[in-house]
C-alpha cells in the first residue's frame, strides 16, 4: 500500500491546491489518536454511545454559534458537504410540501456557481433546479433570482463563498427575497463557515453571510475543510429546530424495532465525530484565528505575485482564500499543463478559462516556488492563445473524459472507467 501511494497527489509539500486541508504532522497525529479511540464506535445509536451524542451536540452548537445561530438553532453532523447540502434541500422540500400539499414538483433556485451537490439533490429528490447565471462581474444578481420565483419555488440557494470564484453571494438580498415569499434560503458555507467568522474577528471586512441575516433558514459548514478535522465531517444547521424536524426519518412499525434516524446515513463513524470535536477543542478560537491570519498572508503573496506577471489577473474580487486566475495574453491551460510538468497539481475551470486555487496554512511551503515557476513559464515558454476546450474535468474525471460529441455519455463512461 505504501508503494501504491507513490503515484498520488503530493499534498504534504503544498503542491496540491484542493482536496486536502493539512495543518501539521502534530495536528494529524492527534486526530488519528482520537479517531483510534472511537474507531469502532457507531453514532447510529446515541444511547449506546453517549460520548458521541455529547460530541455531536457540542460540535453542532459550537458551529451554529460561530455562524450566528441563536437559541433555537439546531442541526446534525453529516459525512461531508454533499450530505449537508442534500439534507438541507430535502428538508426544505418536505417543509414546502407540508404547507402546500397540492403543489406540483417543487423548485429550488440555484446560482450557476453553487456546488453541483444542489443539482444532485434536485435529481435525488425529484425537484426542479432553476439556474441563475452570474453577471459580468461574476456576482449573482439577486433581481434575477427574484424574477425566477413562482408558486412552486420551495427555496433559494446562496454560497459563502462559491467554489468557482470564491465570491460570497448577496445573502442579505437573498434573505429579504426569501422572507418576502415565505420560502427557505440555504447558505452553503462549506468553504467559508469555519473561515469567514475568524476573518471578521481579525478585522477584515467580510460580506454578511450567516444566520445573523434574516431569511437564512439553513446552512452547510464543513469541518473537514477549514475546520481541519478528518475527512467525513460536516454540519447541516437550521435557524430553528422546527425546520430540522423535516430532515428526520422515522419508521415506528419496523419489524426490527421502532427506527429513528436524524441524517442520511445509518451507521456513522464515531471516529469522525470525535475528531471533529477534538479539532475544535485543540485549536480553539485563537488557533483558528491564527490559521486564518497565516492563510491570508500566503493568499496575499500569491495575489501580489500573480498580478505582477504579464497578462495574469484574478477572476472577479474573491472574498477569502479561494480564487481563480486567468490570462489575457496566453492560453491559461497550457500554463497549467506546464505547471503540472513541474510537479504542481492544477485545477482548471471554464467560463472564463482559469486555474483554481484553495490556499491553506500548509501552502507556506509552496508560495515562493509556485510563483517562481509561474513567472518562469510565462516569461520563457511558448504559450500561444488557443481555443479553450468547451469543458474541463474536475475531481472525478479527466479532461479527455469531458470531450466528445456527447459529453453526458463521456462523463458516464469516465466514471465507469474509474472502476475498471
Ligand atoms: C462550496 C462547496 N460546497 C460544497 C462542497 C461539497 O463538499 P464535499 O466534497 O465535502 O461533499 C464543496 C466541495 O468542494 C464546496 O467547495
Amino acid at each position: 500500500m505504501h508503494a501504491a501511494k507513490s503515484g498520488d497527489a503530493k499534498w504534504k509539500s503544498g503542491h496540491t491546491w484542493s482536496l486536502v486541508y493539512h495543518l501539521s504532522e502534530d495536528h494529524t497525529e492527534h486526530l488519528i489518536d482520537v479517531y483510534r479511540l472511537f474507531f469502532a464506535e457507531n453514532a447510529l445509536s446515541p444511547t449506546a454511545f453517549p460520548s458521541l451524542k455529547k460530541f455531536e451536540s457540542d460540535v453542532v452548537r459550537i458551529m451554529a454559534r460561530l455562524v450566528g445561530g441563536g437559541e433555537r438553532a439546531a442541526g446534525t453532523m453529516t459525512s461531508g458537504g454533499t450530505e449537508s447540502i442534500l439534507l438541507g434541500v430535502k428538508t426544505h422540500r418536505d417543509w414546502f410540501r407540508s404547507r402546500h400539499p397540492k403543489a406540483r414538483r417543487c423548485k429550488l433556485i440555484v446560482p450557476a456557481t453553487a456546488h453541483p451537490a444542489f443539482f444532485k439533490a434536485a435529481a435525488y429528490f425529484d425537484m426542479e433546479p432553476v439556474t441563475i447565471q452570474t453577471g459580468p462581474d461574476f456576482r449573482l444578481d439577486s433581481a434575477e433570482v427574484a424574477k425566477a420565483i413562482d408558486k412552486n419555488t420551495a427555496m433559494l440557494v446562496g454560497s459563502a463563498p462559491s467554489y468557482p470564484y470564491g465570491i460570497v453571494d448577496p445573502i442579505r438580498e437573498l434573505g429579504a427575497i426569501a422572507q418576502r415569499h415565505d420560502i427557505g434560503l440555504h447558505v452553503d458555507a462549506c468553504l467559508g463557515g469555519a473561515f469567514l467568522p475568524f476573518m471578521r474577528k481579525l478585522g477584515h471586512p467580510i460580506p454578511e453571510f450567516d444566520f445573523s441575516v434574516p431569511g437564512v433558514s439553513s446552512m452547510s459548514v464543513d469541518l473537514h475543510k477549514y475546520g481541519f478535522s478528518c475527512k467525513g465531517t460536516s454540519v447541516v444547521l437550521y435557524r430553528d429546530s422546527a425546520l430540522r424536524r423535516h430532515q428526520f426519518f422515522v419508521k415506528p412499525d419496523w419489524l426490527g424495532g421502532a427506527y429513528a434516524s436524524a441524517a442520511m446515513l445509518g451507521t456513522r463513524s464515531g471516529g469522525g465525530i470525535a475528531s471533529a470535536w477534538a479539532a475544535l477543542m485543540m485549536l480553539g478560537e485563537n488557533g483558528y484565528m491564527d490559521l486564518v491570519r497565516r492563510t491570508l498572508s500566503y493568499r496575499d503573496r500569491l495575489w501580489k505575485g500573480i498580478r505582477a506577471i504579464d497578462g495574469l489577473e484574478l477572476v472577479g474580487e474573491p472574498d477569502m482564500s479561494v480564487f481563480c486566475f486567468r490570462s489575457t495574453k496566453h492560453d491559461i491551460f497550457s500554463i497549467g499543463a506546464k505547471l503540472e510538468k513541474r510537479g504542481w497539481r492544477i485545477d482548471r475551470q471554464n467560463n472564463p478559462p482559469a486555474i483554481h486555487m484553495i490556499v491553506t496554512p500548509n501552502h507556506r511551503l509552496a508560495v515562493s516556488a509556485f510563483l517562481r515557476d509561474l513567472k518562469n513559464i510565462v516569461a520563457t515558454e511558448p504559450l500561444s492563445k488557443g481555443k479553450a476546450p468547451a469543458a474541463v474535468g474536475l475531481y472525478g474525471v479527466t479532461s479527455s473524459q469531458t470531450s466528445g460529441a456527447n459529453p453526458v455519455e463521456s462523463l458516464y463512461r469516465g466514471l465507469e472507467s474509474n472502476y475498471e
